[in-house]
C-alpha cells in the first residue's frame, strides 16, 4: 500500500528520468549478435530491461552490468547457444517477442515462458508472420510457453495487420538472419528505434515508400549506444505539470524521436504550455529537453488512429489528462490496449472512476468528461506499471489522499519514480 497526500502540492524543478526501455532492449540484443565488445551507456536498470539481459545470458552470452553501464562481449550469432532450460521473459513483451525473432532462425530450440500478466498476451501477432517465413513455434492459444524450434527461414514481405513495433522488430531481426531481402510495411508508423539502431552496427536497412527493407545475414559489428532518457517515463511529469497549477518542470536529456512524441503533441494540441529542444544526436536518437508548465484552459481534440501508436504507453496518463480539460473527450482506436500488462482501457476507466471521474469505457476507448474534480481513493495498480504510475500523479489533484494498491510493479520500468517524485514535489 502506497499512501500519497499530494492534494495542494506542486511539480517543480528539473531532473532526469531513466534511460529508454525500447532502445534499452534492443541495445542488448544486437550488441549480443555482434562481434566484438559493445558499451551501453546509460542502460535502463529496471525489470523488464533485465529481463532480456538474463535471456542473452542463458543463450550463452557474456554480459557485464555495472550500474548503468552494460558490456556485452559479442561472438556474432555463433555465440549463441541451447540454453539448457527453459528462459523466463518475465514480464516483457518486448523481449519475447523481439528474442522470438532471432530464436525462430538459429539452430537449436528454446521454451520461453512468462509470468502470469504475459502469459495471457498474444504471441499469434508474431506466431504467424514467423510461420510464414518457415519458423516453427509451439504455443497452445497464441500465448506462452512456447516452444521455438530454430531453423533457416526464408525471407517475406509482411503488412502490418496490427501497428506493433515489436512485430515490426521480430520480422526485421528473423530477417536479419535470412539469406535475402525482407520487407514489412507499416500502415501507420510506429518507434523506429531498430531501423535507427541496426546501421549503428553496420547493418544497412532501407526506408522508402516500398517499407522497411533489410538484406539477411549481414554481419554486425560492435558498437558503443549512448541510451536517452526514457520519453514514456518523463510524461509522466509532463502530464503532472500540466495539471497542476503552479507547476512547472524540465525534464533533461530525454529521447525525443519523432514516433514516441504522440502524447507530448495531443497536448500540445490542447492548448498545454510544452516545450521540447532537441539538443543533440546519440547514435541516430534526437536527444533534449522537455518543459513543461500547469496550463489552465486544456481544450479537448479527436485522437487520430495514425498517430495512436506513438502514444500507445500514453493513453492511461492521457485519460487522467482529459479529466481535466474543458468539455468531453472521445478516445478512440484504442483496441491495441487491450492487450497491454493489463487491459488498459478498462484499468484506466476503473482508476479514473474510483477518482470520481465521470468516463465511460467503449469498446476501441473511452469518453471522459471535462473539467472534473477528482477526489482521493483507494486503488489498485492491477500489477500494472503505467497505471500505478498515473494513480500516483492523479494524487496531485484529488482533494485527498490517494492509496495504492502494489506499487512494486513500477519496478518494470521506473523504479526510483518514488525518489524522482519526492524530488521535483514543493
Ligand atoms: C514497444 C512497443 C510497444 C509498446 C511497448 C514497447 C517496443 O508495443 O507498447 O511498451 O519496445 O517495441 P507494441 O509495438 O506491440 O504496441
Amino acid at each position: 500500500m502506497k499512501p500519497l497526500s499530494n492534494s495542494h502540492k506542486q511539480l517543480k524543478g528539473t531532473l532526469e528520468v531513466p534511460g529508454d526501455k525500447s532502445i534499452s532492449h534492443r541495445a542488448i540484443m544486437l550488441g549480443a549478435l555482434a562481434q566484438g565488445e559493445t558499451k551501453v551507456y546509460n542502460f535502463l536498470h529496471s525489470e523488464d530491461s533485465m529481463s532480456t539481459i538474463l535471456a542473452f545470458q542463458r543463450l550463452g552470452v557474456d554480459i557485464d552490468k555495472n550500474n548503468n553501464t552494460v558490456t556485452i562481449y559479442g561472438k556474432g550469432v555463433q555465440g549463441l547457444s541451447q540454453p539448457k532450460d527453459s528462459v523466463n521473459m518475465g514480464n516483457s513483451g518486448t523481449t519475447v517477442r523481439l528474442i522470438s525473432g532471432i530464436l525462430a532462425a538459429l539452430p537449436f530450440n528454446t521454451k520461453l515462458v512468462g509470468d502470469q500478466s504475459l502469459s495471457h498476451r498474444p504471441m499469434d501477432r508474431i506466431i504467424e508472420p514467423l510461420t510464414e517465413m518457415g519458423a516453427s513455434i509451439e504455443s497452445s492459444g497464441g500465448t506462452l510457453p512456447m516452444l521455438i524450434r530454430g531453423r533457416p527461414l526464408t525471407p517475406i514481405r509482411y503488412r502490418l495487420p496490427v501497428d506493433s513495433a515489436q512485430v515490426k522488430s521480430a520480422i526485421m531481426l528473423a530477417g536479419l538472419l535470412t539469406e535475402g531481402i525482407t520487407t514489412v510495411l507499416e500502415q501507420n508508423t510506429t518507434r523506429d528505434h531498430t531501423e535507427r539502431m541496426l546501421p549503428i552496427f553496420g547493418v544497412e536497412v532501407n526506408r522508402n515508400d516500398q517499407g522497411i527493407q533489410l538484406e539477411g545475414r549481414q554481419n554486425l559489428a560492435s558498437s558503443t549506444i549512448h541510451v536517452p532518457g526514457d520519453v514514456s517515463s518523463a510524461s509522466f511529469w509532463v502530464a503532472g505539470a500540466t495539471i497542476t497549477p503552479g507547476s512547472h518542470v524540465t525534464i533533461k536529456n530525454v529521447g525525443l524521436n519523432p514516433t514516441r512524441l504522440g502524447f507530448i503533441n495531443v497536448l500540445k494540441r490542447m492548448g498545454a504550455q510544452i516545450n521540447t529542444e532537441v539538443k543533440r544526436y546519440e547514435g541516430d536518437e534526437p536527444i533534449g529537453n522537455i518543459s513543461a508548465s500547469y496550463t489552465e484552459r486544456l481544450t479537448p481534440t479527436p485522437l487520430q488512429k495514425h498517430e495512436i501508436a506513438t502514444l500507445v504507453d500514453e493513453v492511461p496518463l492521457l485519460a487522467l489528462v482529459a479529466t481535466q480539460a474543458n468539455g468531453q473527450m472521445k478516445m478512440k482506436h484504442l483496441e491495441e490496449l487491450r492487450y497491454k500488462e493489463s487491459d488498459r482501457i478498462k484499468t484506466t476507466v476503473n482508476t479514473l472512476k474510483q477518482f470520481g471521474a465521470t468516463i465511460i469505457e467503449t469498446e476501441d476507448g473511452m469518453i471522459i468528461e471535462g473539467k472534473q474534480e477528482l477526489h482521493g481513493a483507494q486503488v489498485d495498480s492491477y500489477g500494472d506499471h503505467r497505471i500505478a504510475m498515473m494513480a500516483s500523479i492523479a494524487s496531485f489533484i484529488t482533494t485527498s489522499k490517494v492509496t495504492i494498491k502494489d506499487t512494486e510493479c513500477i519496478r518494470i520500468s521506473y523504479p526510483r519514480f518514488f525518489e524522482d517524485l519526492a524530488s521535483i514535489t514543493i
